[in-house]
């Protein structure tokens, strides 16, 4: 069927600045994600640059990656920078105890990580260890990657090959502290985060922003009381929010196969970002009225099953049409929000959990998720533009939901961007939008969408899910109508 929807576009009114760091990356020493996802080393038979694979490095650049953070998760409040520097066949092998026992290398660190994100032209954002280390080992660090100056610091990362220090935008000051980071309570880690964050030394050497290790999903009593305590000491608070279809950790379902309900079940469970990012800028505004903290969604993504005959421990998945769908849903949540929402990073890079990439060998994969990203790049850094809609409610399989998710800006080209997320299955959205006064003589977009719902792109053939050419939208006059397709994207691009 076709659902009809108005909508109204203020183009000329402008909301708050939507930053490109939304679009960011986390990459954890996880499973293949750093290791064959990121690094082969320089003798590799895989085209590589020092050890980094050029086929991720292209592909992340393609999206203008902005931001990469690393190098955990759960890995950093085990992690020692110092295992991670100097001759690489001297570095210690560790155990990687949080997922699968796997060997640790250390063959990617610092200096690798640093060199990889300066390939893809992405800021660095480093995640301390605080669960399992101390000030000391956190201000040694920060100051081996950004003292400029003759300190035995400075010169050892010299020794190691990096004269310049390095310019380290953004710090996290542990991961998930309430969990895997030190199963802290806010009051406790809230001292820690005062006691990590005296040793700190925020200067002209390390003028990073503070990241306060921040919630998981709707605690917001974490986020009050962690603010309340340390609001002055921090720039930044992360939340974790993390898609589960079936909202069972236990059981969270296939990412490849599944049913309608299911389908239905992913966007429910999605869309209550909305909510959850409502609820935790609610108790920022009170503690920090001046809007200074930013909120960082430093991990959100789809988390399924792991791919049959996988290590579990691995968090390998695939990714299909819905998932990249439900990016686009997510990417004009944040839009909506972006005001505080200065910062957000899927979880993960490159084979993990919703990947924008997956690699196999010398082989890459680019999915459905990583499309969304490419499609959504004029939203880098514009200006949100006010889009009054109103989506009808739609049932899939028992899941109620909005057919459709929408967001409209003002791209750095000057250029009027409306993007909209169809999450309906058997309907087409006719939108009708009012441009109030807006004068357009064309346009133009792409429409990322496949016949089946869990189509997906696979190695060796030819990529089911692709962005291609938008030809449902229609000007006259100051109306603008768009026949969006069932389950599909569409960023369009006005004249
Ligand atoms: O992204 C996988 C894991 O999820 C991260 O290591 C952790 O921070 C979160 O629980």
């Amino acid at each position: 069927g076709e659902i009809s929807a108005t909508a109204t576009l203020r183009a000329d009114q402008s909301g708050p600045a939507i930053s490109r760091y939304i679009y960011g990356q986390f990459s954890e020493h996880l499973g293949a994600g750093v290791y064959d996802g990121i690094w082969v080393g320089p003798d590799s038979k895989i085209p590589n640059v020092r050890g980094v694979r050029s086929d991720v490095v292209g592909a992340l650049k393609a999206i203008k990656t902005p931001v990469i953070r690393w190098p955990g998760g759960c890995f950093a409040d085990e992690y020692h920078w110092r295992d991670g520097i100097g001759p690489r066949d001297k570095r210690p092998s560790r155990k990687n105890n949080w997922w699968g026992g796997s060997p640790e290398t250390n063959a990617f660190g610092t200096h690798e990580f640093m060199d990889f994100a300066e390939q893809v032209g992405a800021d660095p954002y480093v995640a301390v260890n605080v669960g399992s280390s101390n000030p000391t080992v956190m201000r040694e660090w920060i100051e081996y990657m950004t003292s400029p100056g003759e300190d035995t610091l400075a010169q050892e990362r010299r020794a190691n090959g990096r004269d310049k220090p390095w310019k380290v935008p953004f710090i996290g000051i542990g991961n998930e502290s309430w969990g895997c980071g030190g199963e802290m309570t806010p009051e406790y880690y809230a001292n820690e985060y005062r006691r990590f964050s005296s040793f700190f030394h925020k200067n002209s050497d390390n003028p990073a922003v503070r990241v306060a290790s921040g919630a998981n999903s709707f605690d917001v009593n974490w986020t009050d009381v962690v603010t309340k305590a340390a609001a002055k000491r921090m720039d930044a608070i992360s939340l974790h929010y993390y898609t589960i279809q079936t909202g069972d950790w236990n059981k969270k379902g296939a990412a490849t196969g599944f049913d309608k309900a299911a389908w239905g079940k992913s966007f429910a469970q999605t869309l209550r970002m909305d909510d959850l990012l409502r609820q935790h800028i609610a108790v920022l505004d009170r503690n920090d009225p001046q809007k200074r903290i930013g909120l960082y969604v430093d991990e959100w993504g789809t988390w399924y099953d792991t791919e049959p005959g996988t290590n579990p421990g691995h968090l390998y998945q695939l990714n299909t049409l819905r998932d990249g769908v439900l990016a686009a849903v997510n990417f004009n949540i944040f839009h909506k929000h972006a005001e505080r929402v200065r910062m957000a990073n899927i979880a993960q890079t490159i084979n993990v959990l919703q990947a924008v990439i997956l690699t196999k060998g010398d082989q890459m994969v680019l999915t459905p998720t990583y499309y969304a990203h490419q499609m959504y790049m004029p939203f880098q850094d514009s200006t949100a533009i006010p889009l009054e809609i109103t989506a009808p409610e739609i049932d899939v399989a028992g899941s109620k939901i909005p057919a459709f998710n929408a967001s409209a800006a003002k791209g750095k080209d000057g250029k009027i961007y409306v993007a909209v997320a169809n999450m309906a299955l058997d309907d087409s959205v006719k939108l009708n939008v009012s441009l109030a006064g807006l004068k357009a003589k064309m346009v133009s977009g792409q429409v990322l969408t496949a016949d089946k719902m869990d189509a997906m792109n696979d190695f060796g053939a030819k990529p089911a899910v692709v962005p291609v050419p938008f030809k449902g939208g229609k000007l006259s006059g100051d109306r603008l109508t768009l026949d969006i397709p069932s389950k599909s994207v569409v960023v369009v691009r006005l004249d």
